[in-house]
């Protein structure tokens, strides 16, 4: 193309050929550092790979396990999946104490409603049964298992909390247990008599201790304990 005699109109096209070198320039600066920030990512992926790879198969070696014999939650499809979860009332819930041999069991703990019906110890006959179909998370705390089957919780102990929080964690975390939802309890009218501790009946003695004798009657009396 003809270059016009217009002084003015050649410097402004020399510019804008630099504006455009300029631009290109950058462009292909940025994308050479696109592709390095790629390949660093990928680095990092593959690192995480080996380790992941290293960590299975010196599991397997030292455990026989893959996963370093690890069976809980986080290997189970239900954790990411959730089935929808139910609310109960406390007349629906007992409907799932495992009478009904065409019910699930379901037991609750401080209003978490479980599906328990793989542990035997909670179908007719078993050790824990009286766990099922309610929400007896203060007899978990004190172990009075004929006496505190309630979710009333005044007046109890840090320890006995910290004994209910344990058992929450151990059906939270159960490999073979799963939440499917809460049940509804009633508000506890605050003026009514707490629930009595299990030594009262019997002074001198805990009460502990002795629902601790209670539970291992009931736990002789069960051959579904033996096979737990
Ligand atoms: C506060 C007192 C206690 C509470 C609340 C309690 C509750 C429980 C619960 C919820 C389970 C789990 C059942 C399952 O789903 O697998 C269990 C298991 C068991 N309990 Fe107790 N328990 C108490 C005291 C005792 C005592 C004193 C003994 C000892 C005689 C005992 C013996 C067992 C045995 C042998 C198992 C099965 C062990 C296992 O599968 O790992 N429990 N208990």
């Amino acid at each position: 193309m003809a270059r016009t005699a217009d002084p003015r109109s050649n410097a402004n096209e020399t510019q804008s050929l630099d504006v455009e070198q300029d631009i290109s320039q950058r462009f292909q600066t940025r994308s050479y550092q696109g592709v390095k920030g790629h390949k660093g990512f990928v680095r990092v992926l593959k690192l995480i790979l080996y380790l992941i790879l290293f960590g299975a198969l010196a599991g397997k070696f030292l455990t026989g396990s893959y996963l370093w014999e690890y069976e809980g939650k986080w290997i189970r499809l239900r954790t990411y999946f959730p089935p929808p979860q139910l609310l109960f009332t406390e007349s629906e819930l007992a409907k799932y104490d495992g009478t009904d041999l065409d019910r699930p069991i379901y037991l609750a703990i401080d209003g978490d409603v479980y599906d328990v019906t793989k542990g035997k110890a909670y179908q007719p006959g078993g050790p824990y049964h009286l766990f099922a179909g309610i929400d007896a998370a203060r007899a978990f705390g004190t172990g009075c298992f004929k006496t505190h089957r309630t979710h009333d919780l005044r007046g109890m102990s840090d320890a006995e909390i910290k004994g209910i929080n344990h058992w929450k964690k151990f059906y939270e975390n159960h490999k073979n247990y799963f939440k499917v939802g809460k049940v509804l309890h009633p508000p506890i009218d605050p003026s009514s008599p707490m629930v009595e501790g299990c030594d009262t009946k019997d002074k001198g003695k805990s009460g502990a201790k002795k629902d601790t004798v209670e539970r291992r009657a009931l736990v002789q009396d069960s051959n579904m304990h033996q096979e737990l």
